[in-house]
């Protein structure tokens, strides 16, 4: 829910996060000014030419899957990634307030797809960012670290037969050995009083979740402003019932406000591990199959490539290839080594290996939108772009070490603040005169 209150909140800032120019400053580089490079992570190219699991893709899931599997030392594994280690964009990917105002989306680290026309969004085509990088999305979302709910998980799970593996009990133990949680600050609770139910929550996972070591007053009036507009707070939601209003835990390392993501959680603590390489700018192209037992392939290893147009590898694979190219990047796999809806490959020209029609159909993404204010006052953009204030302390925090959310009054002053408060109160007003009430039956319970 916290999303919407920081749009709002931050209304008129947003339209000049691309003058920002201050990144992170207080990450350590060596007398070079190079980073410290990870010894998993290859970066000169060296790979075998065989290996017992085989990952595509080293996002989100391809990294955990990885450095949970290379925990066996006889294992060996290879991670292929089609994007770079995302090391020359540390700085942004590490400041947890960039997400919002600095962040990847449509730099050389987003595969920026776009959508299809939306006959529901006036027919627009909308802009669909994805991380192409170590860490994958998780290195350039919004850090919003929630757990769906139990109704969705079964339902989910009730699609597979024989087995409970997928079910709400299964992955609710996963989840939580997933993460790390720490409470509030008692300074941020007393100013947010977030609702939360620690059992529902890990102790000790490899991902943080937290929340921002500073908050807004405006934050804590958020659930109660939505109970008071008929949406229920919810006591606990990371306990399978998130329906309702509540603020959600952030994926923030809180020893340092850094970013949690894969790559932080996964992969960098490990100690160098032979058995395990990560080959960052290798996108793989199609996966070799033995379809010399009808009926049954089997894959055997994958193709390659540095570029478009440079030289197809290949990489021979002795137990298991690992798809987890992401939602739209392990379907491009599997159609383009032929196992698709066959009429859509024919159509492309690629040989049919397996006709399975719901390969690559049937994607549904959520949306997102901003509101825009414009304002003749000063912003934290103008001001930091003049340095009329000196830069004070206050102000570069934000701009430089994210513990701080934007203060308006210590960026506008009292007066510029609430005139800003007073222009977007007027702008919601009139907005309001032309919305329709909904009525009550019609209501979403889900927050
Ligand atoms: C801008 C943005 C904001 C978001 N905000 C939130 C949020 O606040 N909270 C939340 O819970 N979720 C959020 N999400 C969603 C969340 O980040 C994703 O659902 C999640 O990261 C997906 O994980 P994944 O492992 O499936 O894919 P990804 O993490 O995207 O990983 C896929 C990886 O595979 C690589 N790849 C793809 N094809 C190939 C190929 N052929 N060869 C080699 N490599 C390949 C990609 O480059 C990528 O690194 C957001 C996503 C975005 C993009
Ligand atoms: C990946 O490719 C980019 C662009 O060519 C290059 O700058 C970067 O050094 C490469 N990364 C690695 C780890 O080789
Ligand atoms: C690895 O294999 C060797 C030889 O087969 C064996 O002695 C050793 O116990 C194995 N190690 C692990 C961690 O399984
Ligand atoms: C699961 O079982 C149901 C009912 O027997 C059947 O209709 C469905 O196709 C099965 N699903 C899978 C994935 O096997
Ligand atoms: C943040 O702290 C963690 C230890 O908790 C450390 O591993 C990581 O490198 C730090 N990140 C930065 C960017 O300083
Ligand atoms: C398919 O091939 C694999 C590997 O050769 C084998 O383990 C598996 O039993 C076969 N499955 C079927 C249904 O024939
Ligand atoms: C802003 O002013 C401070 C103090 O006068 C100075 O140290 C700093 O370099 C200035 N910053 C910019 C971006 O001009
Ligand atoms: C904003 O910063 C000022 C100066 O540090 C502080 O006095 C004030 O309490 C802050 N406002 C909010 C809403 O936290």
């Amino acid at each position: 829910m916290r999303s919407l209150s920081l749009l709002l909140l931050t209304a008129s800032l947003t339209e000049y996060a691309s003058a920002f120019t201050g990144g992170h400053r207080d990450i350590h580089h060596d007398h070079y000014g190079q980073d410290l490079r990870r010894r998993n992570i290859v970066y000169n190219g060296q790979i075998a030419d065989t290996y017992d699991f085989v990952i595509v893709g080293g996002g989100t899931a391809g990294l955990a899957i990885a450095s949970r599997l290379s925990e066996d030392s006889n294992t060996t594994v290879l991670v292929l990634e089609a994007g770079d280690t995302g090391d020359a964009a540390a700085d942004t990917i590490n400041t947890p307030v960039n997400a919002y105002y600095h962040g990847l989306p449509g730099s050389a680290y987003d595969w920026a797809y776009t959508t299809v026309t939306q006959p529901n969004a006036g027919n627009r085509a909308v802009s669909w960012p994805c991380g192409k990088l170590l860490g994958g999305s998780s290195a350039m979302n919004g850090m919003y670290h929630v757990h769906p709910s139990k109704l969705e998980v079964d339902a989910w799970s009730s699609l597979v037969n024989g087995t409970t593996k997928w079910n709400w009990d299964a992955l609710f133990a996963g989840m939580k050995d997933s993460e790390t949680f720490t409470p509030p600050t008692s300074d941020v609770q007393a100013i947010v009083k977030m609702e939360y139910d620690a059992s529902s929550r890990g102790t000790n996972g490899p991902i943080h979740a937290s929340y921002p070591g500073f908050e807004f007053s405006t934050i804590g009036t958020w659930t109660a402003t939505l109970a008071n507009a008929g949406v229920a707070v919810c006591q606990d939601a990371y306990g399978g019932d998130p329906f309702g209003a509540y603020i959600a835990t952030n994926s923030i390392n809180p020893a340092n406000w850094t970013r949690s993501y894969a790559r932080t959680g996964y992969i960098d603590p490990l100690p160098p591990r032979d058995n395990l390489a990560i080959l960052p700018n290798a996108t793989v192209t199609r996966l070799l199959f033995d379809t010399s037992n009808a009926g049954n392939l089997t894959a055997t290893g994958v193709e390659w490539a540095a570029s478009a147009d440079g030289a197809r590898q290949t990489i021979k694979v002795r137990k298991e290839v690992i798809l987890s190219g992401g939602a739209m990047g392990s379907p491009r796999v599997l159609m383009h080594s032929g196992v698709g809806p066959a009429d859509v490959l024919q159509a492309a020209g690629v040989d049919v290996q397996v006709n399975l029609p719901g390969v690559g159909q049937h994607l549904q993404d959520h949306l997102s939108s901003g509101l825009l204010f414009q304002t003749n006052t000063d912003t934290a953009a103008s001001l930091y772009a003049s340095n009329a204030t000196g830069n004070t302390p206050i102000f570069l925090s934000y701009v430089n070490s994210a513990v701080a959310y934007v203060n308006s009054t210590s960026l506008l002053g009292a007066d510029g603040a609430a005139s800003l408060k007073q222009q977007v109160a007027d702008a919601l007003s009139s907005s309001l005169s032309s919305l329709v009430r909904l009525a009550r039956q019609d209501r979403s319970p889900a927050c």
